[in-house]
Formats: structure tokens, C-alpha cells, sequence
């Protein structure tokens, strides 16, 4: 043969396998376009590069495909981050408005959705999203959705990331969140929601970091979150979270943030919580606690901030305070304590203000006993 003819043959032989060796297939394409004819996107043009009858698997922004079947399985859109793309607009932040199109639960590779800190983009979050077995990330923060977290999100077997923070979402906390046994970050804070934290939550064994905070949430602290052996975050602040603070809680070998103020909380505090040396920040202010402050410090205790105004406290400031390692910012404040305030280095930093609004208490660096 001549090698003209051997060159034709082949030319015909790769455009008839163009459409499955290049680009996402059709129904993926269709999937997105829809998905970007439900937002309006007014400042950056950031769904400029998304064409028809071009490939979404190459340079549509925020796109990414598995390269080996050029399926889609990444969406990430974020209105606040670090791409240029966002320095087009004076604050570096994007606006967008609409809502989030069913149509992305067609994308059944999807790994990760982000679509994040856009402000305007309401209405519900799809439910289909239940039904995509390999997402991983799913990250709605900072927009304005509301209706309700889908019941059945239990079914995302491999979900590690669940953001749906600052929104506008109601309703419970689907029982069904304990079965996510691979999730590791979970934030639904600043939202509408009610109801109780289901009280199974310790079920969640991966999770490093539970942010429920800035809701309407009402019940007790689940004693199976002493359970979550990884947890190193936990926020349930501003809420109406009644009951005692659960022992467990004291046992929790990494836990190294816990924020349970501004709640409805009685009780004591747990002697185990104030001496677990592995907390750097407590916070359990404005909250209805009573009993003494236990004298539970030692050498090993190193806290960045340990908040306990706005209480019931009675007692005394414990001694075994001056023997912390470290109090970066302490606030007992508008409590009833009384006594004198111990001397030590934890107490040298600190002003009047951590000491304010007591029944009686004296000493450096309040007046003299
Ligand atoms: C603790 O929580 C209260 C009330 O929610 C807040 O005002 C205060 O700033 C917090 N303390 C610290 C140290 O962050």
C-alpha cells in the first residue's frame, strides 16, 4: 500500500473513534449545561469557558474527569478562594443567584461538589444527590439554600466531607447522618435547623470535626459522642441545648476545641473535662452551670482559652490553676465565685475584665483581699 493511503486509512479509522476517545460523554455534557442554565453568574463569567459541543472535560472551569473513561467527577466552584479568577471583582469575592439544578445527580461518577460561598444560590438542595454512591465531597457553604438535609443522606457510603454551614436549611438532622461511617468533617452551622443531635452520633467513628453551632437545636449532649475517639473539634454553641455536660466528654483523648456556650446547660462541670490536659479551648459561657470550678489543673493543662463566664459558678478560683502550663485567655466573669484570686504565672497576663461581676472575689488584679 502507498503511504497515502495507508495514512487515510487511518485518519478515517481515529475520527470514527473521536467521540469515545475524546472529551465527556454527551449525557455528562447535558447534565452540566443544565445545571449552569439554573444560575445566573453576573461578575466573573466564570461559566464562560463552559460551551456547547466543546469537551467538559477540558478546560470548563471547575470541571475535572476521571482520564480514564472521561467521566466527569469533580465540580468545584468556589466564590471565595485564592483563583484569579476572582480578583476581577473589587471584594475577591463571586455572587451568584438560582438554584442548584437537579440534573447534576445524571453525573453519577461524581466524586466532589463544591459550590461554595456564592450567597445568592437558593432554593432546596437536590435529594437525588442521595443517589450518587461515589461522592465524597459534598460542600454547599455560604450560599442561601433552604428546604431540608434529604433523609436518605445516610446512603453516601463514602462521603467524608459534609459542608452545608451558613445557609438557611430547617428541619432535623436525618437520623440516617450516623450511618456515614467514613465521614470525618461535619459542619451544618449557622442554619435554621431543630430538633435533637440524633443521639446515636457517636456511630461516626471517622469523624474528626462535628460544627453544629448557630442552630435551634434543642435535647441533650449525646453521651455516645465520648465515643468518637478521633473527634478533635465539636461545636454546639448557640443553640438550646439543655441537660448536663456527659462525663464521657472528660475521657476524649483528642478532643482539643469543645464549644458549648451560649446553650441552656446545667449541671456541674465534669471534674475529667476541666482536667483533660489534651483541651486547648474550652468554651462554656452563658450557659446555667452551678456547682464549684473542680480543682482539677496540673502541669499539663494548656489552654489558649478557657471561657467559663456568665454562669452559676460558686466557690472559689481553684488553686491548681497556677500550676497550668499555660492560660492564654481565661474569663470566669459574671459568676458568683468569691475568695482570693491564686497567685501564679497563668495569672500574670490577666486583666480585671477575667474577673469581673463575682460575689466577692479579691486579689491581683482586682483590689486587695
Ligand atoms: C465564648 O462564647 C461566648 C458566647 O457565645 C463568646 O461571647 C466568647 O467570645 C467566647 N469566648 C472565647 C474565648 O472565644
Amino acid at each position: 500500500m502507498r503511504p497515502t493511503g495507508f495514512i487515510i486509512i487511518c485518519w478515517v479509522f481515529t475520527l470514527a473513534l473521536l467521540p469515545s476517545v475524546y472529551g465527556c460523554p454527551p449525557s455528562d455534557r447535558q447534565a452540566l449545561v443544565a445545571f449552569k442554565s439554573s444560575l445566573q453568574e453576573p461578575y466573573l463569567g466564570i461559566f464562560d469557558s463552559w460551551k456547547l459541543g466543546t469537551d467538559c472535560c477540558s478546560n470548563w472551569y471547575g470541571i475535572s474527569c476521571d482520564p480514564t473513561n472521561e467521566r466527569v467527577t469533580d465540580i468545584s466552584l468556589r466564590g471565595e478562594s485564592e483563583d484569579p479568577i476572582l480578583q476581577k471583582t473589587r471584594t475577591g469575592t463571586g455572587f451568584m443567584s438560582g438554584s442548584i439544578n437537579p440534573s447534576i445527580c445524571q453525573l453519577d461518577r461524581l466524586t466532589t461538589l463544591i459550590i461554595a460561598d456564592w450567597k445568592g444560590i437558593a432554593g432546596q438542595i437536590p435529594h437525588c444527590l442521595v443517589s450518587l454512591p461515589n461522592l465524597r465531597v459534598l460542600d454547599l457553604i455560604g450560599n442561601s439554600l433552604s428546604g431540608t438535609i434529604p433523609q436518605e443522606i445516610g446512603n453516601l457510603q463514602k462521603l467524608t466531607v459534609l459542608n452545608l454551614a451558613d445557609n438557611k436549611i430547617s428541619g432535623g438532622i436525618p437520623s440516617s447522618i450516623v450511618q456515614l461511617s467514613s465521614l470525618k468533617h461535619l459542619d451544618l452551622s449557622n442554619n435554621l435547623l431543630t430538633g435533637e443531635v440524633p443521639a446515636n452520633l457517636g456511630n461516626l467513628k471517622m469523624l474528626s470535626r462535628a460544627l453544629l453551632s448557630r442552630n435551634q437545636l434543642s435535647g441533650s449532649i449525646p453521651s455516645s459522642i465520648g465515643n468518637m475517639y478521633r473527634l478533635a473539634d465539636l461545636d454546639l454553641s448557640m443553640n438550646k441545648i439543655r441537660g448536663e455536660i456527659p462525663e464521657q466528654l472528660g475521657k476524649m483523648r483528642v478532643l482539643s476545641t469543645l464549644n458549648l456556650d451560649s446553650n441552656l446547660l446545667t449541671g456541674e462541670i465534669p471534674s475529667a473535662l476541666l482536667g483533660n490536659t489534651g483541651l486547648g479551648i474550652l468554651n462554656l459561657s452563658r450557659n446555667s452551670l452551678q456547682g464549684n470550678i473542680p480543682d482539677v489543673f496540673g502541669p499539663e493543662s494548656y489552654y489558649m482559652a478557657l471561657d467559663l463566664s456568665f454562669n452559676n459558678l460558686k466557690g472559689s478560683v481553684p488553686r491548681s490553676i497556677s500550676s497550668a502550663k499555660f492560660i492564654g485567655h481565661l474569663d470566669l466573669s459574671h459568676n458568683h465565685l468569691c475568695g482570693p484570686i491564686p497567685i501564679g504565672s497563668p495569672f500574670d497576663h490577666l486583666e480585671a475584665s477575667s474577673f469581673d461581676a463575682n460575689d466577692c472575689l479579691c486579689g491581683n488584679p482586682l483590689k486587695t483581699c
